[in-house]
């Protein structure tokens, strides 16, 4: 039997499918030395491979087949747009995509002025301004701390996610419109789907069973 590779988002998410996927009696115990360097983890009795990698580039790796399977959030599979197929909502690390600005800045959204809008998700932002909603605004690129953005001036509005609105709020922002909802997906290559089918299907079933259960 060939090995099945999980590529799994590195931080919280990572966690939170380790949790779930333990649940479904899959275990990797190589993954819990918190004092390893080791980069690839492998559990030998089920033939399965798991690896840790930044969010944007889990869609990669399954996309090329380096890994069969990704745990990745839905915003950044938004982002990316590489072909593969999204399986199964875990529903964990839910949140919003939102554009968020001072209240000042609702007229401009409403009025559909030329404004600039600061987001580490410009495809995203893109789609929503120019396909969704027809306005042309300028997207500007950044990669961390957005919020910081319509604070100093450098744009009138962001696109960036909201969990609990405690960043919004601690920094006089609100959310003005909502781009729509996210959590963490899990996504299948494209060739592994056809010739892993019995696998991959099973373990979705059984996924599914123990949120089910957790959901009780
Ligand atoms: C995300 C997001 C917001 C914050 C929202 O940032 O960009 O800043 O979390 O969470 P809240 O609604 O619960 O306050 P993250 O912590 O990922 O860091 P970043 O600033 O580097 O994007």
């Amino acid at each position: 039997m060939r090995y099945l590779t999980f590529a799994l988002t590195k931080g919280r998410l990572a966690s939170r499918t380790l949790e779930l996927l333990e649940k479904t009696g899959i275990t990797c115990e190589e993954m819990k030395d918190k004092g390893s360097r080791k980069l690839i983890f492998t559990n030998e009795e089920l033939k399965l491979k798991f690896f840790l990698a930044k969010g944007p580039d889990v869609p990669t790796f399954v996309e090329y087949g380096a890994a069969d399977i990704g745990i990745v959030g839905k915003d950044t599979l938004l982002e990316e747009n590489r072909k593969l197929y999204e399986v199964l909502d875990l529903g964990f690390g839910a949140c919003r995509m939102c554009i968020c600005g001072p209240e000042s800045a609702r007229s401009l959204l409403e009025n559909r002025q030329l404004i600039r809008v600061a987001t580490k998700y410009p495809n995203i932002a893109k789609d929503y301004f120019f396909n969704r909603k027809h306005q042309t605004v300028e997207i500007i690129k950044l990669n961390g701390s957005i919020e910081l953005a319509p604070i100093v001036g450098l744009s009138e509005v962001i696109c960036d996610i909201v969990e609990t609105g405690s960043t919004l709020k601690e920094n006089g922002l609100k959310v003005l419109e909502e781009v729509c909802p996210l959590s963490a997906r899990m996504v299948v290559n494209q060739v592994s789907m056809k010739m892993e089918d019995e696998r991959i299907r099973s373990l979705i079933g059984a996924l599914k069973k123990v949120m089910q259960e957790d959901n009780l």
